[in-house]
């Protein structure tokens, strides 16, 4: 019989679903997001309550600037309100916050507030929540191949050399992938990290993806077989 595999290291969340979930409602998209927002943050806690040591959360992709400017806007408060406003609860928690993506695109007084709390929740040894924002995987290769250069070392180049000069290089692969919402796609989620991950898509809209949720995710995970190139089971 297969042996069960132990839970993951690392699950990255897409959170989709926002919009939808509010318009279902008869509400504006921004409802969607102050939802999902909670949504995350309950997530989170529960991740760190089980034992997970990392977890990725795409907030804001290098394609999300396509939305209207509105939209754009509310989400930039909401990330720097949720950011000062949770230092609390990172503590509590023992959270550590670390954050990928192009920082010089966002606005001065988000990007503050993101180096911020990554530097006050440093020396926590708990969980390590990597906030995506602004984020893109192909952005990011390209960041990474661009500070190989600037170092004066473009004649040859390995894997290892690459996944170095990523955001947050000390950060594992992913091992379990979860998008809500119903969408099975990638939509430039950690691309390099993701290579080997286990997909899992669920209806649910991201507002109302609850814990349970989270647990048929690992439980679904934990009967994949991976294989990583390699065999079947011995
Ligand atoms: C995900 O929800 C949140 C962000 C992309 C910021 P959406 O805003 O994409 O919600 P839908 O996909 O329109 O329902
Ligand atoms: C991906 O969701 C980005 C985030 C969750 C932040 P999108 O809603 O932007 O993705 P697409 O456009 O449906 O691929
Ligand atoms: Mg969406």
């Amino acid at each position: 019989m297969q042996e069960e595999i132990s839970i993951p290291n690392h699950i990255g969340f897409i959170m989709d679903g926002n919009g939808r979930w509010a318009k279902k409602r008869g509400l504006i998209r921004t409802k969607g997001h102050q939802e999902g927002l909670e949504t995350a943050k309950k997530i989170i806690k529960y991740s760190s309550d089980i034992g997970i040591k990392y977890v990725s959360l795409y907030a804001f992709s290098t394609e999300n600037w396509k939305r209207t400017q509105e939209e754009v806007s509310f989400l930039m408060l909401l990330i720097k309100k949720h950011l000062k406003k949770e230092y609390n609860f990172y503590r509590e928690n023992q959270i550590r916050v670390v954050h990928s993506g192009n920082l010089d695109g966002l606005p001065s007084d988000v990007k503050d507030e993101i180096l911020s709390v990554v530097s006050d929740t440093s020396m926590y040894q708990g969980l390590t929540v990597n906030l995506l924002i602004n984020y893109g995987g192909r952005d990011e290769i390209v960041r990474a191949v661009n500070k190989i250069i600037k170092n004066d070392k473009f004649d040859f180049i390995t894997e290892s050399d690459i996944k170095d000069h990523l955001d947050n290089p000390q950060i594992p692969d992913v091992d379990l992938m979860i998008r809500s919402s119903g969408e099975e796609r990638l939509s430039n989620f950690l691309l390099w990290q993701c290579a080997y991950s286990e997909f899992y898509y669920s209806n649910v809209l991201w507002p109302d993806f609850s814990t349970d949720d989270l647990d048929m995710a690992i439980e679904a995970y934990k009967n994949r077989n991976r294989r990583f190139g390699g065999l079947h089971d011995k």
